[in-house]
């Protein structure tokens, strides 16, 4: 006989637990990205949405906003679709889910790609974006990238960062 089908909550997902492992600040940066929204947004683009514990928190501040996802791997599709009814297989240096969105966001998500295809991103949302929070592991980049994208730190802890940009 089958064991009864347990379907696991977003807070019991092991992949939570190693990020939470690898980043203590983990839950400090979710926090300070979704604090750093500049205004509550209608409609959302998570790029790299993972296990979409930031859409989760999205969600809980704004309950209005409809998000959609995005992500290149499959089984992070399906793992975010469990919260998430729109998330889209695909790459964030593809052409992006059509806008126009009022806000993009995208947490330890950005800094996967090369610097060249990070600036190219953040001109492509910038121009389909009302505001763009992003949130990462950045070091001595945060400055650089917050000139690219036209937006500001607004928090930090070791080389945690959060970058946000007001585009009205
Ligand atoms: C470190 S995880 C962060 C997940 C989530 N944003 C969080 O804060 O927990 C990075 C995510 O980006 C996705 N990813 C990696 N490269 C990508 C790309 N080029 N385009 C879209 N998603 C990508 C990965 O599949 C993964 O889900």
């Amino acid at each position: 006989m089958n064991p009864p089908f347990h379907e696991t909550t977003p807070d019991e997902d092991p992949y939570l637990g190693a990020i939470r492992a690898e980043i203590p600040g983990y839950d400090r940066l979710q926090e300070a990205a979704i604090g750093a929204i500049p205004f509550p947004p209608a409609s959302a683009l998570e790029l790299g949405i993972g296990t979409a514990e930031t859409t989760r928190r999205l969600l809980a501040a704004h309950p209005g906003a409809q998000v959609t996802g995005l992500d290149s791997s499959p089984d992070m599709v399906f793992r975010a679709r469990r919260l998430v009814a729109d998330v889209r297989l695909g790459r964030m240096e593809d052409p992006l889910p059509d806008g126009p969105w009022d806000l993009v966001i995208s947490v330890l998500s950005a800094h996967l790609l090369d610097e060249q295809r990070e600036r190219d991103l953040f001109r492509r949302v910038r121009e389909q974006a009302r505001s763009l929070v992003i949130a990462d592991r950045f070091g001595e980049s945060a400055a650089r990238l917050a000139e690219w994208c036209g937006g500001e730190i607004v928090w930090t802890e070791g080389k945690l960062a959060v970058i946000a940009a007001d585009y009205r």
